[in-house]
């Protein structure tokens, strides 16, 4: 009873005291604000880029000086580093009417200056606590260099790889993704904005930005409202339930409604339905794009993103120009106004911002601790877990330090392409090629031969798309066929051919979305005489998104995908391949078989005439199989983990209670190593189809060689839940399968059933 007592009485004070903190905020910001004129208030929701360092959109903003002293201002970003930062920070509070101090944000998107492997690289890892950790490393690195806001988690579900941008999110399910969303979240926000090591994070593309048709980007999304509460909404919300500051609006519409200013999505669900309290900036010129979107001119569509909910205005500039005539044309009100203003100033009276402009700024502690030995090492590690095997012979690696190598390819020493896309504030000259790492873990005695064997491509007009923001593709001034000759002399003499190929950093990413993403015709051909050699060939692949290697790596002895790793790559390569590591990463994104099956995805419904090879009349292709080459949780280990034993605690669930599923999982093979065990459900009967597999939980553990362990899992009526066709979140008593596996594909089953 006493402990009960106790447990109230601490509860009311932590509320009594947080409700004391957001009076005290409130009150601060309404005594600001009745002293703030309309067009200071408009002032603070422009956010904008002087674009001189970090251009990340074709539109920059002029004047920057000018409209932060005349209070024209509320943020910027593209402005990174103490310096910079304290120069504009100094007009803000010296200059300007109010003295209110600036936003500073930026695309810290997997890593600061010490850049992690890209997002979609991470997820691979299945490791929450790590993805976290990751988020908290770039915003201590990214707050000593003067900024407080980051443009990230991008919780994008994304299903289609000729899409650019699925590097920057965390692949195709929504419940890894949701708790992928709310680590980053964490890993950023820290316990307090306040601290001086964590800034504002920043989910986006609200919303279902990932379905652009076809692949494209910016393209139109048209979706069912039940695909879209059930696959496409949950990061958004695990983000906003994790406690997300802010979000930014996405570039497409939503049942005709681009998200800008769409007050369904801003305000009725998002605000209204989820209860998000924070501020909503619009994306890159999102508000002025409205108007190619055929929702009127520059006055209307202004109006009506701030109608529908959106705050703060990235470099349109529509709200700064046009707001105050449609406020005194009564097109918006004063109390539109008001909140999106109040928006802002929370964001900054939460960061600290008002006691101390410059609390971000800090040139020693940046001097210390941004690119430090211990942050190196995070990228290290992480890079290492987030590789995946996708195919072994179970022979050829880990590779030995005694052998003779032969490293070749154009990925194999090219700093340029080691941090993947959005590394706005990596710089690739401190990043260690594949060449570097392998001497580096190899030791000085190492035998090891390079050729570049193949340029990334042979199209120039491919080279130059890529080369945008520096060299990425470079086209060497030797002929294709002297390069490749090169490669083969010191293949032949080589024990083991190391090939390191894949996508130029810039192929994927944002504006980088490709109808054929197989390997380049110039890769392809090295790899084929690679094979031709005799030689056992491990191929490394870099890349943003899945590739279709069909056809590609039928004659490889190995295959390790490791994404864009980021500044550690090659150490991190270099640590898999000679076995100071062993390979854990499972695919949060599916490998399509070709072009022409996607959007391939392992939680695909079955349909009224599932497959049948004898069947003419059955869902199929001519000439591909249904399936991805390989699917969502898949991947290799140099051990191998066997399944068995799958067992239910009961085979009946009720509501309120539990039961228990458990599987042994045995490590059969010679290698210690990481498994990552994964556990789904298949509603039998439903009143909404349902998808063939659904992921409801996964652990990741380890075991000797030899070991086994019994893994368990408690599965609840929660759990089994969906969004029906009124929306509600329910669950439907009946049958369930329950599987267990180490991929979606390969799995124990067993049936149960859910009272
Ligand atoms: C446009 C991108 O869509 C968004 O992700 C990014 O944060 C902004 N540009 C700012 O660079």
């Amino acid at each position: 009873m006493k402990k009960r007592i106790l447990c109230l009485s601490l509860f009311v004070l932590f509320f009594s005291q947080i409700n004391a903190q957001d009076q005290k905020m409130n009150a601060f910001i309404n005594a600001l604000m009745s002293k703030m004129t309309v067009d200071e208030k408009i002032g603070q929701l422009n956010l904008i880029t002087p674009g001189s360092d970090i251009p990340t959109g074709s539109v920059v903003s002029t004047n920057v000086e000018k409209k932060i002293a005349e209070g024209n201002v509320g943020g910027l970003f593209g402005v990174i580093g103490p310096e910079k930062v304290k120069q504009a920070q100094d007009i803000a509070v010296n200059k300007s009417r109010l003295k209110i101090p600036l936003l500073f944000g930026s695309d810290v998107i997997h890593g600061h200056r010490t850049t992690f492997p890209i997002p979609l690289g991470i997820s691979c890892s299945w490791d929450t606590a790590l993805i976290r950790y990751s988020a908290s490393v770039a915003a201590n690195e990214a707050t000593a260099d003067g900024l407080n806001w980051a443009f990230s988690p991008m919780v994008d579900i994304a299903r289609d790889p000729r899409w650019g941008r699925v590097a920057e999110g965390s692949g195709e399910d929504p419940f890894l993704g949701s708790l992928i969303a709310a680590a980053m979240v964490k890993g950023y926000q820290g316990n307090s904005l306040a601290d001086k090591n964590t800034l504002l994070a920043c989910v986006k593309h609200f919303a279902l930005y990932g379905a652009a048709e076809g692949g494209r980007d910016y393209n139109s999304v048209d979706m069912s409202k039940i695909k879209m509460y059930n696959e496409y909404l949950p990061p958004y919300k695990a983000a906003v339930d994790a406690g997300v500051a802010t979000i930014m609006s996405s570039f497409n519409d939503i049942d005709g409604v681009p998200a800008s200013g769409n007050k369904w999505l801003l305000t009725d669900l998002l605000r209204t339905k989820w209860g998000f309290k924070g501020m909503i900036v619009s994306d890159y010129t999102s508000i002025g794009e409205m108007v190619n979107h055929r929702q009127g001119d520059i006055n209307q569509v202004s109006a009506q993103a701030i109608k529908a909910g959106l705050d703060m205005d990235m470099v349109t500039e529509g709200y700064l120009g046009t707001l105050k005539k449609s406020l005194q044309e009564k097109k918006v009100s004063i109390a539109d106004i008001d909140r999106a203003c109040i928006m802002v100033l929370e964001a900054k009276y939460k960061l600290g911002l008002f006691e101390d402009p410059y609390r971000y700024i800090d040139a020693a502690r940046a001097a210390k601790e941004v690119l430090s030995e211990s942050n190196r090492a995070a990228a290290r590690k992480i890079a290492r877990e987030s590789f995946v095997l996708l195919q072994h012979d179970y022979k050829t690696l880990p590779l030995k330090k005694s052998a003779s190598i032969a490293l070749i390819g154009p990925l194999a020493n090219d700093k340029n392409n080691m941090l993947g896309t959005w590394a706005v504030s990596g710089d690739p000259q401190k990043s260690i090629p594949v060449l570097e790492g392998m001497k580096n873990v190899g030791g000085a005695g190492l035998n090891i031969q390079f050729a570049k064997g193949a340029n990334i491509t042979d199209d120039p007009s491919l080279a130059k798309q890529a080369n945008v923001f520096g060299l990425r593709v470079d086209i060497d001034k030797r002929s294709p066929d002297e390069m490749l000759q090169e490669a083969l002399s010191i293949a032949k003499n080589a024990d083991v051919v190391v090939a390191v190929v894949g996508e130029a950093s810039e192929l994927s990413g944002e504006a980088a979305s490709r109808s054929d993403i197989t390997l380049p015709a110039s890769e392809q051909k090295l790899l084929k005489a690679l094979y031709a050699t005799g030689k056992p060939v491990v191929v490394v692949i870099m890349s943003g998104r899945p590739l279709v290697l069909t056809g590609a790596i039928e004659g490889a002895a190995a295959v390790l995908q490791t994404w864009h790793a980021g500044t550690e790559a090659g150490n991190a390569i270099a640590d898999v391949l000679f076995g100071e590591v062993n390979p854990s990463g499972k695919l949060t994104m599916s490998f399509p078989y070709s072009v022409g099956q996607i959007p391939v995805y392992y939680s695909q419904k079955r349909t009224g005439r599932p497959i049948d090879p004898n069947n003419k009349f059955s869902t199929k292709y001519f000439d591909a199989p249904n399936e991805a080459l390989f699917p969502f949780g898949y991947g290799l280990s140099y051990t191998k983990f066997v399944y068995s034993d799958l067992k239910l605690s009961s085979s009946e669930l009720v509501k309120g209670k539990s039961i228990e599923v458990e599987v042994t999982v045995s490590n059969t093979g010679k290698f210690d190593g990481a498994e990552v065990v994964q556990l789904y459900t298949l509603d039998k009967v439903r009143s909404i189809t349902p998808p063939e597999k659904e992921l409801k939980g996964f652990q990741k553990v380890y075991l000797k060689a030899g070991e086994s362990k019994k893994i368990k899992f408690a599965l609840t009526e929660e759990m089994l839940r969906f969004y029906n066709a009124a929306l509600q979140f329910v669950s439907e008593p009946g049958e369930f399968s329950v599987m267990i596996g180490g991929s979606s594909k390969e799995v124990l089953s067993k049936d149960m059933v859910l009272k």
